[in-house]
């Protein structure tokens, strides 16, 4: 794989902006598409688009048979037993919703969660810490932003019902020891959801070898469709869960008392679903593997040094997370004190098309934790180039001297 090649998939890379060429830093937030999954996309809407698993006609066939290889291909980019263990949902902030709504979580049931979540996996505990009376354990990181085994084991008590982390931070990149932490819940009979949207589009995931119950990833960071997502669940587990959704395609039948729940997945997949957005997912899948993780790794690790190497002597910057780039995927965020973070922004954009995230990340509680108002994140992809990287450098240095 070269990256030419790779940049010859993405139709994006000939857009342009005042003649300049746009150069995209957000992919933390959702990553550029290649052509297969735009076309794949369009192939259901211009040759297909039917219903699956309704109507019985040549069309139907077609996109059942196509969301079926979906999810088979899903089942194998994840390593799941099999593929009834792949539910679709629209992204990893409905996957958390959906195991948090329907596990048997009782008043007092403890659910421990790391310090450093996205919105999405704290939000939806604290409605059940309201709902039910369940608590809510934060396990702060250390102070460079990396896991706290030591105070994670001390947290693992009998109440905690479920581990639930974020697999790798949006915030600084981390990446957590998902195996020894999986190892150390299990061992206190506790269950274990990681949340992968960030760790799904960066390394390979074998949800057997993690033994984890859970996984939800989003399918818009990781080549895919916007809007669409995956809960990955032991089939043990799945079947131990209560409907949260429910209605039509959830039952195979019904009375005006009562009804039969079809077995999962198709339980948890209420109502018509995106079938062009699970067809493009399951093809990002496949692209990614295609392109190979080694590859991605090490291209995301030259970039993210020269990242950290150029932004090293601005005056007055502060790094988030570990000084170290290769700890950080392909993220770098980073505030300077007194500077408003969209500013920074909307500079870049402005004065050279580069686009990067600015605020909170959604990750609001640990900068409310920390008094910062925001910060800046440049998140780079396998895509990028070093001279994408360089003109970014070159015109936050001229932001700094400006402001
Ligand atoms: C770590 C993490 N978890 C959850 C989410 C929520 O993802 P989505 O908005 O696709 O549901 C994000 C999105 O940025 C994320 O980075």
């Amino acid at each position: 794989m070269n990256l030419d090649a790779v940049r010859n998939d993405f139709p994006f890379f000939q857009e342009t902006s005042n003649g300049k060429p746009i150069i995209y830093l957000d992919s933390a937030c959702q990553s550029l598409r290649p052509r297969s999954v735009v076309e794949a996309m369009n192939e259901y809407y211009l040759r297909y688009p039917a219903c699956s698993g309704r109507s019985y006609h040549k069309l139907a066939s077609q996109v059942t048979q196509k969301c079926d290889e979906a999810r088979s291909q899903m089942a194998r980019f994840l390593g799941a037993a099999k593929k009834e263990e792949i539910i679709f949902t629209r992204n990893t902030t409905e996957g958390i919703n959906l195991v948090a709504n329907s596990l048997d979580l009782k008043s007092g049931d403890a659910v421990l969660i790391g310090g450093k979540e996205h919105n999405s996996n704290l939000i939806p505990w604290q409605m059940l810490v309201k709902k039910k009376g369940i608590q809510l354990k934060i396990l702060p990181p250390r102070e460079d932003g990396e896991f706290d085994l030591a105070n994670y084991e001390k947290l693992l008590d009998e109440s905690v019902k479920l581990v639930s982390l974020g697999y790798s931070s949006n915030l600084d990149g981390v990446t957590i020891p998902a195996e020894q932490v999986i190892r150390l819940a299990h061992r206190n009979g506790s269950m274990v959801l990681l949340d992968a949207a960030q760790a799904a589009p960066h390394r390979k995931i074998n949800v057997r070898a993690l033994d984890v119950d859970f996984l939800v990833l989003s399918g818009h960071k990781m080549l895919g469709p916007s809007g669409s997502g995956v809960l990955y669940g032991k089939a043990s587990r799945l079947d131990a869960l209560s409907p949260f959704l429910v209605g039509g395609d959830t039952v195979a039948n019904s009375t005006y008392e009562s009804c039969e729940f079809l077995p999962v997945p198709e339980r948890f997949e209420a109502g018509l679903q995106d079938y062009a957005g699970i067809i493009g997912l399951g093809e990002a899948s496949r692209y990614l593997q295609a392109v190979g993780f080694d590859f991605i790794q090490k291209q995301e690790l030259l970039l993210n040094q020269a990242v950290n190497e150029g932004i090293k002597n601005i005056d007055g910057l502060k790094l988030i997370g570990p000084a170290d780039p290769s700890r950080r995927g392909g993220i770098t965020t980073f505030y300077i004190e007194g500077i408003d973070s969209h500013r920074v922004a909307i500079m870049l954009d402005q004065m050279a098309n580069v686009c990067v995230r600015s605020g909170q990340h959604c990750v609001h509680s640990w900068f409310n934790a920390h008094n910062i108002k925001g910060s800046v994140r440049s998140s780079v992809y396998f895509y990028n180039t070093l001279s994408e990287v360089e003109i970014f450098v070159d015109n936050l240095k001229k932001i700094r001297k400006v402001l």
